[in-house]
């Protein structure tokens, strides 16, 4: 039997980063930062250690993993199919927030329970440097969904990887706070179709049609996202949405300078009061876990403009407060 030990947390010097590329090629988990939120990475070749991310984070196994790569040529070795749009979407966003599904090679190096059977591949290049290192280090793909119990918030501090995920991890690479704060935004490049947005998130829609010259089609029934579940990014307390006021037990997620009616509640957090989504998106995982562990009696949030940015962190908001 398997003795149950916690992970450890490591600054990521080159000895730790030497560490964690040991512990990934012995099949163990490692959580590393990326610049959106902390990843839980394994070996994107090996069914065993794939199967433990599944296991750890409780996801259900039709939901598949993002294969993370040094850049586009690591992205075709891996058996990625790139046409000419996901190209530009990778040259100009990559490394980035921004994940592309495309169609992968019969001899696909991302273990077929990483892409839950699909024929299909989700990739990314993470531009923070710690990712960088390890990627480099480790040579192969390394397949990595946020390092969060599944539906939970996920971690853009190591200090939320320990709390959540207690078994299963050997190493958490520490990098301090991520620093975009949602994770990538996905979208699929697939043949005779137009490129679909499947998740919104750190590279905004606009950004997204300014390089493609395309109004950007939307998840349908045939392309989508398995993980897109309603309900996501739960915390313990009722989320409120829109709100003007706030009750006795409530606490407040504001946005803006605009104050709530009706009292202070048990507390107060700003996610930007200068009203800068991009302050607001990295700040939203962590005061939702920081107003939850007050255990409110619900956490009213303050409306966010659904423009740029604000569509990721709108999206997130709307799952933490489906019940
Ligand atoms: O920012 C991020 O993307 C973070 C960091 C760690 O890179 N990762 C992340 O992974 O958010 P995860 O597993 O929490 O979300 C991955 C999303 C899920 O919604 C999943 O269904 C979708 O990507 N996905 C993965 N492979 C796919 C595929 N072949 N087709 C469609 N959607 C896919
Ligand atoms: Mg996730």
């Amino acid at each position: 039997t398997e003795t149950t030990v916690s992970p450890k947390i490591l600054t990521p010097d080159t000895n730790a980063i030497g560490k964690a590329v040991w512990a990934l090629a012995s099949g163990e988990l490692v959580a590393f930062p990326t610049e959106t939120v902390y990843g839980l990475g394994a070996d994107a070749r090996n069914g065993r250690a794939i199967a433990s991310i599944y296991e750890t984070k409780g996801r259900p196994s039709f939901n598949p993993l993002i294969a993370h790569v040094t850049g586009i040529d690591a992205a075709r070795e891996a058996g990625g199919m790139f046409d000419e749009r996901a190209v530009k979407l990778a040259k100009a966003f990559w490394p980035g927030p921004l994940t592309l599904v495309v169609p992968c090679t019969a001899d696909c190096a991302v273990h077929e329970l990483a892409r839950a059977g699909l024929d299909t591949l989700a990739l990314r290049a993470p531009a923070h440097p710690v990712a960088q290192k390890l990627l480099d280090e480790f040579g192969a793909p390394v397949v990595a969904p946020s390092a969060n119990k599944s539906g939970h918030v996920s971690p853009t501090r190591a200090e939320h990887v320990a709390s959540d995920l207690t078994e299963g991890v050997s190493i958490i690479l520490d990098g301090g706070p991520t620093e975009v704060g949602v994770e990538s935004t996905v979208v699929a490049c697939l043949p005779g179709e137009p490129v679909r947005l499947l998740r919104p998130g750190g590279v905004t829609r606009e950004e997204i049609e300014r390089v493609t010259g395309e109004v950007l089609g939307e998840a349908s029934e045939a392309v989508q996202s398995p993980g897109m579940l309603a309900q996501h990014y739960a915390p313990r307390a009722a989320v409120r949405l829109n709100a003007t006021e706030i009750a006795g037990g409530e606490a407040w997620l504001g946005f803006g300078e605009i104050a709530p009616l009706g009292g202070r509640g048990i507390a107060h957090l700003n996610l930007s009061p200068t009203g800068d989504l991009a302050e607001a998106a990295a700040n939203l995982f962590a005061y939702l876990r920081e107003l939850d562990a007050l255990a409110p009696t619900a956490i009213a949030v303050a409306a966010v403009p659904d423009t740029g940015l604000g569509e990721a962190i709108n999206d997130r908001l709307r799952r933490a407060a489906t019940r």
